[in-house]
């Protein structure tokens, strides 16, 4: 499928996808996410793919929602259309893994978008916030709830009050990002943890995607449970016996995702 705000490439089992609307730094507007969406969708259908990154421009992974779109709208309208309601959902409901590959400006719904996937590799160049305060609203994708959990209540507040940035430093610190690395090196070490994440039995990558999430929840006790119950059923697969039968022969273990 063409589409005209993101560009998606699928390679070594891996689907890059880029948001590409240069001209707004990468904005979240109805069309891209839409897009964005759909692409996932096929990506989820698509045996090639087993895992997705999704990045941005050097410049920004993406400056919020689309402001211009959004400053004529009033309560009824965004009430009415579930404003940055559908869409988003769908992303969360993608079960393969997706990598953020985050470089430059992640603010807003940019923030909110990154979060909303497994986990964020930061380029040094990176800048998180939740800057909605001085456009007199606030976070309506999770910025005062998923960055709560992740950095905390006070750096939250902080963030979503104040409307400043957290460098790629501090996002490292504070539990936002897994890792940081050079911008010039963000694509390739995005693409190469999505490969060595594709060369696991997609079985048990589903089941660990569908644990931590869980963790999130439920409370602590449910979740272990869970968690448990998950581990006991990955016994039923091939690729457990090959898994385990692969490090007593000191072999490569050969997934076949059964
Ligand atoms: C629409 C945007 C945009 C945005 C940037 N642009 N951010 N357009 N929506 N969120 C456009 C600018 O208007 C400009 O277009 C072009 O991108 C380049 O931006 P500049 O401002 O000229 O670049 P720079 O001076 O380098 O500043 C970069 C920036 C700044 C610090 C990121 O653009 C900025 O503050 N953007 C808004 C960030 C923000 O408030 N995000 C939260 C949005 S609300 P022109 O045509 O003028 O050249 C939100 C709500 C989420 O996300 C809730 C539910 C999803």
């Amino acid at each position: 499928m063409a589409y005209e705000t993101i560009i998606v490439e699928v390679e070594d089992h891996v689907a890059l996808v880029t948001l590409n609307r240069p001209d707004a730094l990468n904005a979240l507007n109805d069309q891209l996410l839409k897009e964005l969406s759909t692409a996932l969708r096929e990506c989820q259908k698509n045996d090639k793919v087993r895992c997705i990154v999704l990045t941005g421009s050097d410049k920004a992974f993406a400056a919020g929602a689309d402001i211009k779109m959004m400053s004529e709208k009033s309560f009824v309208d965004v009430f009415s259309e579930d404003l940055f309601g559908p869409e988003p959902d769908m992303i969360q409901s993608v079960r393969k893994p997706i990598i953020a590959a985050v470089g430059g400006y992640a603010l807003g719904g940019g923030c909110e978008l990154a979060m909303m996937c497994d986990f964020i590799i930061a380029a040094d160049t990176a800048k998180f916030g939740q800057p909605e305060i001085n456009l007199g609203v606030m976070a309506g994708l999770g910025g005062s709830q998923r960055l709560t959990r992740f950095i905390g209540k006070s750096k939250a507040m902080d963030m979503n009050l104040t409307g400043r940035f957290m460098d790629a430093e501090e996002a490292e610190r504070s539990g936002l990002v897994s890792r940081v690395v050079p911008a010039k090196k963000l694509k390739d070490e995005a693409l190469a943890a999505a490969t060595k994440i594709a060369e696991k039995s997609q079985i048990a990558v589903m089941a660990v995607k569908e644990s931590v999430n869980r963790s999130y929840e439920v409370p602590l006790r449910e979740g272990l449970l869970f968690e448990r119950r998950v581990f006991h059923s990955l016994f039923a697969t091939e690729d457990q016996k090959e898994g385990m039968s692969a490090f007593m022969e000191k072999r490569e273990a050969q997934f076949r995702d059964k």
